[in-house]
């Protein structure tokens, strides 16, 4: 059975306000500033149930059958693609992130692009710089009254919409998916009819097979000569050599583009962009999400969701294992949390082994997805531990976690 260790490691200077969510649940935190390999890692988790990590530790599904204790991890980020997913479902091992906390940071950086574009701002800035004075109003506009084009209208791009309106713009959008407007923004039947209306175009998709090359020469082509283009969504999702002949040849007149196909993985290495040296193009790093009010919420978000799993079990939200959402345990009440494999019979052996000992079940819920099954049984008084060492010994057991009063 795990071991009952109120315990977790928080590894890559995960953001301190995890803290006081961790703690004020009665958990024991402790800290290591740094990524750790696999055989250092798995010494310092020997006895410890959770694992907060960032982007540079990776976890194999090897490296997981080495740390028999650990119960859930928490990817302090947005991404969880450094976490064997399916390697930790199969061990009971839950994973949680914290997808959509930087979606205000992004809608505020594209805001900041469309009026800096609109503007010229960052040719103008470049130009003084080399100490060139070009204070004419050639090709600066307001944007009030000007129409904002949303492709995507999910988290990011509906924050768009509603940031836009404050300030005058007229909202237009294309999804896949029926999604109600906000304000009075306005749903566009197809992409082609928004990017022959649009002032601005502005990409909120997820990258897909039907996203990647999105926009290509051809939509391109169908945007008003005026136009700017912004993509802070995803790199595939343009193809930046036939948005650099549109800009140089005027089929569109500007862009700001944040991400890119072929990112390089550290701050220390160079980076060569396609569109390097165009006037009113705005290049950044992929600096959309990253805001330290982000960071603030991704940590408060990941440590809410690890609390729960330890105080209550739930699940919900995690990225890997059946979401099951629990309510607070009873007092006097045992509260048994078991990860089996999804076969038939397994529930009818559980509720054997408990009729067996005597024991009032008062409540219980389940969740399964693929070869995996979430069982939660509240109990009443329960004398010694023989039942839980018998479910605990069942074939299909993968885990067993006990809550007690
Ligand atoms: P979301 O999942 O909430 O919204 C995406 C929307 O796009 C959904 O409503 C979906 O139905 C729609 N969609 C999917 N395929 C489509 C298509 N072919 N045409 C039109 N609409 C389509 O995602 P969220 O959180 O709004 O993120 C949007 C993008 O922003 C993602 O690619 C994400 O990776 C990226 N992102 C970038 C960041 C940065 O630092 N630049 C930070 C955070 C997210």
């Amino acid at each position: 059975m795990a071991a009952e260790a109120h315990d977790i490691l928080l590894l890559e200077r995960v953001n301190d306000s995890a803290d006081a969510t961790l703690t004020g649940d009665g958990l024991h935190v402790r800290r290591i500033d740094h990524a750790l390999d696999d055989e250092g890692l798995a010494r310092e988790l020997a006895n410890t149930r959770m694992l907060g990590i960032r982007s540079k530790t990776r976890i194999t599904g090897d490296f997981l059958r080495t740390v028999p204790h650990l119960e859930a991890i928490g990817c302090f980020c947005i991404g969880t693609n450094q976490v064997d997913l399916d390697a930790a479902a199969d061990l009971g091992i839950a994973v949680f992130n914290s997808p959509f906390s930087n979606t205000r940071s992004v809608a505020e950086l594209t805001l900041a692009e469309i009026i800096a574009l609109h503007r010229q701002l960052f040719d103008r800035s470049r130009k003084l710089h080399e100490g060139q004075w070009d204070k004419s109003s050639t090709s600066a506009h307001e944007v009030r009254g000007r129409t904002l084009g949303i492709v995507g209208y999910g988290h990011i791009g509906s924050q768009v919409s509603v940031l836009a309106e404050a300030i005058g713009m007229r909202v237009i959008y294309h999804d896949v998916l029926p999604v109600l407007p906000l304000g009075n923004a306005r749903a566009c039947r197809d992409l082609g009819s928004l990017l022959k209306e649009a002032d601005v175009v502005t990409l909120h998709v997820p990258e897909t097979p039907v996203t990647r090359g999105l926009v290509d020469s051809e939509q391109l082509e169908l945007m008003k000569p005026g136009a700017v283009l912004i993509n802070n969504a995803r790199g595939e999702v343009v193809n930046l050599k036939a948005l650099r002949s549109a800009l140089e040849s005027g089929t569109i007149a500007g862009a700001a583009i944040d991400v890119f196909p072929d990112e390089p993985a550290t701050n220390n290495d160079s980076y060569s962009c396609e569109l390097a040296g165009l006037d009113n193009v705005i290049l950044s790093p992929h600096i959309g999400g990253s805001t330290l009010e982000a960071q603030e919420q991704i940590a408060v978000e990941v440590a809410t969701k690890l609390a729960r799993f330890a105080a209550t079990g739930t699940t919900t939200a995690s990225v890997n294992v059946p979401e099951v959402e629990l309510p607070t345990r009873p007092d006097e009440q045992v509260r048994i949390l078991h990860f089996h494999r999804n076969v038939p019979g397994v529930l009818s052996k559980m509720h054997a082994i408990i009729a067996e000992h005597d024991i009032n079940i008062t409540a219980e819920y389940l969740r399964s997805s693929g070869n995996l099954s979430y069982m939660i049984m509240d109990c009443g008084r329960m004398k010694g531990t023989d039942a839980l060492k018998r479910i605990e010994d069942l074939d299909e057991t993968i885990r067993i976690r006990v809550l007690r009063p």
